[in-house]
């Protein structure tokens, strides 16, 4: 692991005052349920964003990334506005923008940063990196800010700053996760409570197979499926998909649009998977969980749409392999599958996987396991 500090003197000539990570996420259950106002269920992963950064008192922002081109971005913090940043600079920039716009009186600060969070992947990359500025600014300027708070600001960073329209779950999973559960966000107020995930006690592994298509939520793509979840709560009078249940669900597609009738399917039931799934996780009963997982997927390939042939092949050649549930994970279109295993399966369904992806003529997938690990936190 890079020694963030000797690249921090070596970039500004002086020590930094503290390194802090936030670690990317998957998501157990509960897709494109985070912008209905919905439940979700993720867990961060032990992949993570590293900062060491050091506080400065002229309103000049220095960010330099070891996986960046070498070079510094030098910005004034008071002139950061939406569209004058750009590239990997446009997340960590965008938090300090949010930062004085909520009316924190913040100044600048230097930056050096290190991820070990496969980026395009679906798994949260940029929230990590978000997350990582926000811990560090709360603590170079003694904000009093909690999980939820810094969550906002990044994921207002993200939206308003970076222009990607996502939800709160990334940022959420980054900032509040606790290592060994997942976390059980309800996104209309934000509440939560950790769910155990004692994956080794069960003998049970989580293994992402990442399938090496790039997935970008900026394509408009995300953004016509949230734009449709919304004329569709509006239509039926709803402030959001999350007010709606199975009960009331016929009655519902019925005074909608065909189009829209699918993803509000998909929204109703995959709230309903993830009270399920918790439901089996407070038992203990982790491995029930695999069925839902399944289904889950199914609904996203089926009703949202948002699968593709490479994160298909890769839940349905897990399945048959062994796996006792697997599902894409994150907001699609490519990105990673997320397939609950015995962990003496885990070899065969990693290696049947592999061989599937060669014999459709795609790209090698990435496969590896994950275990529920901390969020956002101080290092040194
Ligand atoms: C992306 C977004 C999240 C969420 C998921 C889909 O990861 O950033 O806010 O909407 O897609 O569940």
């Amino acid at each position: 692991m890079t020694d963030l500090p000797a690249v921090f003197r070596s970039a500004y000539g002086a020590a930094p005052t503290g390194v802090w990570a936030a670690p990317g996420r998957v998501n157990l259950i509960g897709e494109h349920t985070d912008y209905n106002d919905g439940f979700v269920l993720p867990l961060a992963i032990p992949y993570t964003a590293r900062a060491a950064a050091r506080r400065r008192d002229d309103g000049v922002l220095r960010l330099h990334s070891e996986q960046g081109d070498g070079a510094v971005t030098e910005l004034r913090v008071d002139e950061l506005a939406p569209g004058t940043v750009t590239g990997w600079a446009q997340y960590p920039a965008g938090v300090v923008w949010a930062l004085r716009e909520a009316g924190h009186e913040v100044g600048g600060a230097d930056f050096c940063f290190d991820s070990d969070v496969p980026v395009g992947a679906g798994l949260s990359s940029s929230a990590a990196l978000e997350c990582v500025v926000a811990a560090a600014y709360r603590d170079l300027y003694d904000l009093r800010l909690d999980a939820a708070e810094l969550a906002l600001l990044a994921q207002r960073a993200e939206n308003a700053f970076a222009g990607v329209p996502c939800g709160v779950m990334d940022q959420m999973a980054s900032t509040a996760c606790a290592e060994g559960g997942a976390l059980f966000l309800d996104t209309r107020d934000l509440s939560s409570r950790q769910v155990p995930l004692d994956l080794a006690g069960q003998g049970l592994r989580l293994l992402v197979i990442d399938t090496r298509v790039k997935h970008d939520l900026g394509d408009g793509a995300y953004a016509e499926l949230r734009a449709g979840c919304e004329r569709a709560a509006a239509l039926l009078g709803l402030p959001a998909l999350r007010d709606l249940d199975l009960a009331g669900l016929p009655a519902a597609l019925d005074r909608l649009p065909a189009e829209l009738r699918p993803l509000v399917r998909h929204v109703v039931t995959e709230n309903l998977r993830v009270e399920q799934a918790v439901a089996h996780l407070d038992a203990g009963e982790l491995a029930a969980i695999g069925p839902i997982l399944t289904a889950g997927h199914a609904s996203l390939r089926d009703d949202y749409r948002v699968s593709c042939p490479e994160t298909d092949l890769a839940a349905s050649a897990a399945v048959e392999a062994g796996a006792l549930g697997a599902r894409m994970t994150g907001g699609g279109f490519g990105g990673s599958v997320l397939a609950l295993v015995e962990a003496e399966a885990l070899p065969q369904v990693a290696a049947a996987v592999t061989t599937a992806f060669a014999q459709a003529g795609y790209a090698t997938p990435r496969t590896f396991p994950v275990t529920p690990a901390a969020g956002a936190r101080r290092l040194a």
